[in-house]
């Protein structure tokens, strides 16, 4: 193996472990940072995504709630939730799990999350946000990607990075926060005519599609860092990503693992944003030295 690792495992604990210090700083003025998690209906998958959540606000000196509904909750009623919880001064974040079932409009309910509160990163006002600069909440996975290539002190200015996917949950903020720090970048997709020429160009790649063996060692410079965002199962039923990453190590200069990647800096940046809405809504300590 060439590749050295970005232990996603690592990172996270010393992410958490800031995230418990401003929680405790907080705690001291009064506040403690509350995040509201919605789940609708018994998909499996999101109750262990829920679960995760909830230990890892625990954990960290954070209130959590979990509200959990069947899968007939009515649209309406799940908006009324979600405006009972913007208007709840001991919630600082909101997260409504997705997907949701299909007689519900997922966006019409995303809507609907108060800005201040979308530690989701997944509000118009977010997007828009990122989009120009302006403070928001980013979405939580390109936002731990960005992180893991922080801890690599890796300089992106003048690199070339290929996103693989277009999703607005990763592939469009991944490009948005690499050009934000004037990386060159380039979005393959289904639909990009000969994908190996793109990403042997790069020299950061993330790849964020939902399929294995997306990228192959002969789709890779060498030396170039691959971040792998995906989380399929293989025939024998085991976790991997979009990486071929027993090819891929032997080429790239740096590779995230799957499991112990990008998974867990997911959960840590909603703890990060969770803390950060919490201090936005805390009064300045002028007014309560
Ligand atoms: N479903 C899978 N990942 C996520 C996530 O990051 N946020 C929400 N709300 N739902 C998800």
């Amino acid at each position: 193996m060439t590749a050295q690792l970005i232990d996603g495992n690592a990172l996270s604990r010393t992410l958490r472990t800031e995230v418990a210090q401003r929680a405790a700083a907080l705690k001291i003025r009064g506040v403690v940072p509350g995040l509201a998690v919605v789940l609708v209906g018994e998909n499996p998958a999101s109750q262990v995504y829920v679960r995760n959540k909830v230990k890892a606000c625990a954990d960290n000196g954070l209130h959590s709630v979990l509200e959990q509904y069947p899968s007939d909750l009515s649209e309406a009623d799940l908006l009324a939730r979600v405006e009972a919880l913007n208007n709840d001064p001991a919630i600082h974040g909101i997260l409504v799990q997705l997907p949701l079932p299909p007689h519900i409009d997922a966006q019409k309910v995303i809507e609907a999350i108060a800005p201040a509160k979308d530690v989701d990163g997944f509000h118009v006002a977010s997007a828009g946000a990122l989009m120009t600069g302006l403070p928001g909440f980013w979405p939580c996975t390109p936002y731990g990607c960005m992180k893991m290539l922080e801890s690599i002190g890796f300089q992106l200015r003048g690199k070339h990075a290929v996103v693989i996917g277009r999703s607005n949950i990763v592939g469009k903020p991944m490009a948005l926060m690499l050009l934000a720090e004037s990386a060159t970048v380039t979005i393959c997709h289904s639909a990009t005519a000969d994908l190996g020429t793109m990403t042997r160009q790069a020299d950061v790649i993330v790849a964020a599609v939902g399929k294995r063996n997306v990228l192959t060692a002969d789709m890779v410079k060498p030396g170039a860092v691959v971040i792998d965002v995906g989380m399929n199962r293989n025939e024998e039923g085991k976790l991997c990503g979009d990486v071929d990453f027993d090819g891929v190590k032997e080429v790239a200069g740096w590779i995230t693992p799957v499991p112990g990647g990008v998974g867990p800096m997911t959960i840590t940046m909603l703890l990060v944003n969770t803390v950060e809405a919490a201090e936005r809504a805390a009064p300045s300590l002028a007014l309560t030295a």
